[in-house]
């Protein structure tokens, strides 16, 4: 495997972070200072201009750039490169005071006031005008300096806007989209229902909150609308960018596992996918093992968004947030295992937001690299000073890339259309925690699956599960089944192929589109349990069952078990079942699938909970009710033994991660845990603390290892 170098000039991992220099332009003595400190701290790239409209342009037609060429020239020629940003994130006032439809209109119809950030209108010609104007200042003034390596487009993209401009453009979209034909449309939405019939494309609306929203088809078309529109704003300020200087990339800085927009649609108009962790540390609800796995799904499904390149940690909090419900500090050592972490899930960079605490507004109290006490023997600083160092020693590893036999399919389309669907438990559908909690389980195993669609190209891939994959692109259906055909060990669980991808019931049974003969099964009803409800399989095979069902009572860290679950080990369920069932128990009739598990009570009882259909070597396997991630680990593991995948079980809260490139191996340890753990089976040298390793890997409390073959 080739490796991706992004950035040839940086020599390693880009460090660095959001700096806004425009705040201290009247203090020129903490401008130098902020050099001085960057090099301590091992800083070799900063982020610039994310939010500095007002300053770049105070007034229409006005352009300031001196102040930012001083900026860029002072960081370069201290060895430290600049990711320049467009400011279409937040609007000066003067623009919003002359032309108001660059503010979003909410979904109450009202225009917003000016104010805040990332409110501004997609739709807006004169938005786009005025950012187009700005971008190419920006591109031909710094695009030819050999300090700028990246272009950062706007910030955190998210919302929806109900204006005129949108409107019209949603019922073009609509339009384009089903052929100009408004018969296609009423059919697609099932509009005859409770007489929604349209005449024509000018009667609809997007979903007001005081107007159409129980047409599941209109809903579902608004959230693909919305990233369409967005997304062909960002192409827009990309194509400026790119048309003065094709060879420099460009990024958008993307949320985790965000609600509003589908980034599998985004990620192939930028050059490189980056986003911002913050995960909520030493919280009160989960061990900091799990919120550090939960992290790791986030990467993977950043990571997956393009394969074939590192992608980029754009922010992160150097001690705190000031947006958490409770804002702790990261306690000493979790800097180092965070930054790292990034690093082992195949990220090119460490950055921060932000480089130095602002004296006022919003963020006045948001942790920074440089305090308000402005020196360098705090301890943030000096964590973020051995994170550059530790980046120095790692630096051949920037480049290579994360690969893995097995692939979780998550889309967002899925996700929208569960959380829409007047169906199930409405509180309890957790399609996004249902996938982390398997993704989690099958890291456990040492599995670091990526995280794809499930249209996409599943060829790298031997072992692929499915969660909840209640609707169906065009693809999907004819994706899985070659898949399995060509021997690959696909898992499924209730709730798959109910809908089309217009959210149309397939008829004739579940799941749809041929998806019955490949798993054998049909499901007939599916029955939500109450929280008090409870449940169980029970294994009819052998196999399995000596596997061990890790019948996951109580708040086990398979999680997703609704109250009550205590009872069960010590009730009726228990002493029957080996797998707990919570909230959902699919009822399915068998047709030619092997039955592995029936249910253990209730008026299904003794009927088909898990089954398995072969083909040739390819096997698909249905889960038909929602237990603990944790017992269908006897599952995944018979998948991944057919598959050839070997397991490796770490101390909990011990993460392993392996980065390669063609002639070179990188496995990442990270021990989250307080106590020191002995790793075996490890050898090489470990990068980091230069010791040679031969079979057991020592690493102390919170420690970090980077071990490379000899
Ligand atoms: C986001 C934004 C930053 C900053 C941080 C604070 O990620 O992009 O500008 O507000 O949150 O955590
Ligand atoms: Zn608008």
């Amino acid at each position: 495997m080739e490796k991706k170098i992004l950035f040839p000039q940086v020599g390693g991992f880009v460090h660095g972070g959001d700096y806004n220099p425009e705040q201290w332009l009247d203090r020129p003595d903490i401008l130098e200072e902020d050099v001085r400190l960057m090099k301590k701290a091992g800083i070799n790239s900063m982020s610039v201009g994310i939010f500095s409209w007002s300053v770049l342009e105070p007034a229409e037609g006005e352009f300031h750039f001196e102040w930012l060429e001083e900026i860029i020239d002072r960081l370069y020629e201290n060895g430290i490169y600049t990711v320049l940003a467009t400011p279409s994130g937040a609007r000066p006032a003067w623009l919003d005071e002359k032309y108001p439809e660059a503010r979003r209109v909410n979904r109450m119809g009202m225009r917003e006031h000016h104010g805040g950030r990332h409110n501004h209108c997609m739709s807006s010609p004169v938005y786009r005008e005025k950012v187009a104007v700005m971008d190419r200042k920006l591109a031909e003034k710094f695009g030819s300096h050999p300090g700028v390596i990246m272009y950062h487009i706007s910030n955190e993209f998210s919302g929806e806007c109900y204006c005129d401009h949108c409107v019209k453009r949603f019922r073009g979209y609509l339009a384009e989209k089903y052929d100009h034909d408004i018969e296609k449309l009423n059919h697609a939405w099932w509009t005859t229902f409770w007489s929604h019939r349209y005449n024509n494309f000018e009667q609809i609306e997007p979903p007001f909150v005081h107007g159409e929203t129980s047409v599941m088809g209109l809903n579902l078309e608004w959230k693909r609308f919305t990233t369409w529109n967005t997304n062909d704003f960002m192409k827009a300020e990309a194509a400026v960018l790119h048309s003065v200087t094709p060879h420099i990339p460009v990024t958008a800085n993307l949320m985790r596992m965000f609600g509003g927009l589908d980034y599998r649609k985004m990620a192939p108009d930028m050059d490189v996918v980056s986003w911002d962790n913050y995960p909520t540390f030493h919280n009160d609800w989960e061990t900091l093992a799990d919120t550090a796995y939960e992290t790791a799904f986030q990467h993977a499904l950043m990571r997956s968004l393009k394969r074939d390149v590192p992608f980029m940690m754009m922010e992160s909090a150097p001690g705190l947030v000031n947006w958490q419900k409770v804002n702790k500090v990261k306690r000493p050592g979790i800097h180092r295992l965070s930054c790292l972490q990034a690093v082992a899930c195949g990220s090119d960079s460490v950055q921060y937001f932000q480089w130095r605490k602002g004296r006022g507004s919003y963020e006045q109290f948001h942790g920074a690299v440089v305090d308000h006490m402005g020196t360098d023997d705090t301890r943030i600083f000096k964590e973020v000073a051995e994170v550059g160092e530790l980046l120095k020693r790692i630096a051949p590893a920037a480049g290579t890339l994360v690969k893995t036999k097995a692939a979780m399919l998550f889309d967002w389309d899925n996700r929208w259309a569960i959380e829409d669907m007047k169906a199930l438990g409405q509180e309890t559908k957790k399609y996004e925690e249902t996938c982390i909690n398997i993704w989690k389980e099958f890291f456990r195993l040492g599995v670091d699956m990526d995280i794809v669609g499930s249209d996409e190209d599943l060829s790298p891939y031997d072992v692929v599960v499915a969660p909840m994959l209640y609707m169906l692109q065009p693809g999907t259906a004819a994706n899985l089944r070659a898949f399995v055909e060509r021997g690959g060990q696909l898992l499924a669980t209730y709730l798959l192929g109910y809908v089309d991808s217009e959210q149309l019931c397939y008829l004739g049974g579940f799941p749809g589109d041929g998806l019955k003969e490949l798993f054998g099964i049909v499901s007939e009803e599916i029955d939500s349990l109450y929280p008090a409800d409870r449940n169980g399989i029970i294994l009819t095979d052998d196999a399995l069952r000596a596997a061990g069902g890790a019948m996951s009572c109580g708040n086990s860290r398979g999680g997703s078990l609704a109250g009550g679950t205590t009872e069960c080990c010590g009730g009726q369920a228990e002493k029957k079942a080996d797998w707990a069932v919570v909230e959902y128990a699919e009822i399915l009739r068998v047709q030619d699938a092997q039955v592995l598990g029936t249910y253990a009570d209730d008026f299904y009882q003794g009927s088909a909970a898990v089954t398995c259909k072969s083909h040739g070597k390819g096997n698909a396997y249905y889960v038909a009710a929602r237990t603990g991630a944790a017992d269908m680990r006897p599952l995944f593991e018979r998948m991944l033994a057919d598959a050839g995948i070997s397991v490796r079980r770490l101390p909990e809260g011990v993460e392993c991660h392996v980065r390669s490139g063609e002639e070179d191996r990188y496995e990442f340890y990270l021990n989250w845990t307080k106590e020191a753990v002995s790793v075996p089976g490890v050898e090489g040298r470990d990068i980091v603390s230069g010791a040679q390793i031969t079979d057991r890997l020592e690493l102390p409390a919170y420690g970090v290892a980077v071990v490379c073959p000899l």
